[in-house]
């Protein structure tokens, strides 16, 4: 048997005729930036999360850029961010010239410790990009109150939060603004780069609009140097046609993350991820022994896992010269030698799940 980590051909499939009459008609408009695709997606995402505000933009790394500039925050300044998120949450910081300050994660959601980002706070800080990583929310009640405490913003990073929910709310609606990425693998994926930015706040709505269209909200208008980062029309008609799916999709990722629960708790030598009842399974992250030996083993049998990720951001070159030791981020220094992410999309099938776990097993128990 074969297990791909992904299989957006089946998901293609099973979406044909919507996401074909979806590019059809956007074809045949001959309209294909500021079109009305976009405005009924940001309006309907706007609507899915609880927000009032979306502002559709080209990707999520240019989301969080876009929120961290539109809150003026720049050089001078210290934004605290997790030492384990993909590179995108601490690249948009250093992009405006501000330093991300990393935080350690909690071992057992993998989002930021609020003990450990309430030891990072100085007089320089400006706001928290909290990650909501691999579908777990963060723990929202002890960041907001961190972040009350000491006049702190709270940017949400949704890119793998895709309806994801807990403390009585949905991701991506408990900050200032949030960040979604729609890129193709995202629970929600578009069909290239896609993102949206969501807020409950006008002013900075309008400013986020007019940054990610040239400083302005019509053409010819420049009031601010701005970027050009826009959704367009194709990837935001795909995303409405697939939109109506989210729910059962993030259902399907739950039931198979309930089936590797039921068939891989018993086995000492994994750790697997609490899936509480918001969680959204856009990974499944196991914590193993001897991970690359298993990881190879999958592979020999047909089965593709991946390491989300390879080194915590502290320890990239791209920090390098932040002179970071391991000691200082204990949890994600660790997770980084044993995280493992398991298949897990609507489309696999429970034979699948099953084969995965018999490899697993027989590797352990050999
Ligand atoms: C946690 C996180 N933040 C930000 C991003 C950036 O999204 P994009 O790839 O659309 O720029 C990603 C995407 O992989 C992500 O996983």
């Amino acid at each position: 048997m074969r297990v791909p980590f992904v299989d957006l051909t089946a998901q293609y499939q099973a979406t044909r005729e919507a996401v074909d009459n979806a590019i059809q008609a956007v074809v045949a408009s001959g309209t294909f930036i500021h079109s009305a695709p976009v405005n009924q997606f940001e309006s309907a995402w706007a609507q899915a999360i609880g927000c009032n505000h979306a502002i559709g933009v080209a990707n999520g790394t240019d989301a969080l850029f876009a929120i961290l500039r539109s809150l003026h925050i720049g050089a001078g300044d210290e934004v605290i961010t997790p030492a384990w998120s993909w590179i995108s949450s601490a690249e948009t910081i250093s992009l405006t010239g501000a330093k991300p300050v990393f935080a350690d994660v909690d071992p057992g959601t993998f989002t930021l410790a609020p003990h450990d980002v309430a030891l990072k706070i100085t007089p320089r800080t400006k706001a928290l990009v909290v990650v909501h990583l691999y579908g777990a929310v963060a723990d929202m009640p002890a960041l907001q109150a961190i972040a009350k405490a000491n006049g702190l913003w709270i940017i949400e990073d949704c890119a793998q939060a895709h309806l994801s929910t807990a403390h009585g709310a949905t991701a991506g609606s408990f900050g200032v603004a949030s960040a979604f990425s729609f890129y193709p693998t995202k629970n929600l994926g578009a069909m290239g780069d896609a993102g949206a930015v969501l807020t409950h706040d006008a002013d900075l709505a309008v400013r986020i609009r007019r940054f990610v269209n040239h400083g302005g909200l019509t053409k010819d208008e420049h009031l601010v140097p701005g970027i050009n980062s826009r959704l367009d029309a194709l990837q935001a008609s795909i995303l409405l046609a697939k939109l109506p799916q989210l729910p059962a999709w993030n259902a399907q990722r739950k039931r198979h993350a309930a089936h590797y629960q039921a068939r891989l708790a018993h086995l000492t030598a994994l750790q697997l991820p609490a899936v509480t009842e918001g969680h959204t399974v856009h990974l499944f992250v196991v914590r193993c022994h001897r991970r690359n030996e298993l990881q190879a083993h999958l592979q020999a049998h047909g089965v593709s896992t991946h390491v989300h990720y390879p080194s915590a951001i502290p320890f990239e070159p791209a920090y390098a010269s932040f002179g970071h030791q391991l000691a200082d981020f204990p949890v994600s220094a660790k997770l980084q030698q044993h995280v493992l992410s398991l298949p897990v999309y609507p489309e696999l099938s429970d034979e699948q799940v099953d084969y995965v776990c018999d490899c697993i097993q027989h590797f352990y128990e050999r």
